[in-house]
């Protein structure tokens, strides 16, 4: 049994086979999956997944790459749908200096933003740090009481260790199976096993076997064969206690 806690169902690229698709995943072991939005419109299609799938949940947020789009209708639509009682985070958002790098204040303010707003209503955060390690980090420190997951955690130990003694989770995907994975590994190794959650971020993402073709969470096995391998642990073993993670963070009932 399988939480994948990061897969963007409500993506384009499922659009010719969603509902073939996640009822038969279901079927075949994934247990509980997190649908988190990137803006309002997918944000919506997340939530109204979540009320079809009982095993899906949703997070809702704006993500930093779309920062510019975002007006306050949009803010307003967030806030109301973090309410939703199948919305179990808010996500996902943060910081992204890789594809923008000339508007570090306005994101930043966007990712306060939504810190605020799930520390008002007592929910996780997901968190996108894609090469702006140490400012995510200064916001999140800004926030003693917030909790969340750094999703597709790409900083040093050295940061994961902070992160780790702030209670903070870790998100792991397909790139622990690349060959250039070393810097993440040696994070995996040091993470204990209580705070790792596993994700695909489909449609991207696949793992090595399925490198380059769309991803979904029946990929999920290779992440967790790469874990079991690196921990002494059984895949069953990582399974379970990443499942039981998942539900911990994301406070799901009757799971
Ligand atoms: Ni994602």
């Amino acid at each position: 049994m399988i939480f994948d806690t990061h897969a963007h169902y409500d993506d384009k690229a499922f659009d010719a086979d969603r509902d073939r698709l996640l009822p038969a995943l279901n079927a075949s072991g994934v247990a509980l999956i997190v649908d988190p939005g990137c803006d309002a419109k997918s944000s919506r299609a997340a939530i109204s997944l979540a009320e079809r799938y009982a095993f899906v949940y949703a997070a809702v947020g704006i993500h930093p790459e779309e920062w510019e789009s975002c007006d306050e209708d949009a803010l307003s639509e967030i806030r109301a749908m973090a309410e939703h009682p199948k919305c179990v985070a808010i996500g996902e958002v943060g910081l992204d200096y890789y594809w923008d790098d000339s508007h570090r204040e306005e994101q930043k303010r966007l990712f306060r933003w939504h810190c605020e707003l799930a520390l008002e209503l007592e929910k996780p955060v997901i968190v996108h740090d894609r090469e702006a390690h140490g400012d995510c980090l200064e916001i999140v420190r800004d926030y003693p009481g917030l909790r969340g997951v750094f999703h597709c955690y790409s900083g040093s130990a050295e940061m994961a260790k902070e992160l780790l003694k702030r209670g903070w989770y870790l998100g792991f995907d397909g790139p622990v199976t690349y060959k250039n994975a070393r810097k993440t590994l040696e994070v995996l190794e040091i993470c204990p096993p209580e705070r790792m959650l596993i994700e695909t971020d489909s449609p991207y993402m696949s793992p090595v076997p399925m490198r380059g073709k769309r991803n979904d969470s029946g990929n999920l096995r290779y992440v967790v064969e790469k874990i079991a391998e690196l921990r002494g642990l059984s895949a069953e073993e990582v399974e379970r206690i990443t499942l039981e993670n998942g539900v911990r963070l994301f406070n799901i009932k009757n799971a």
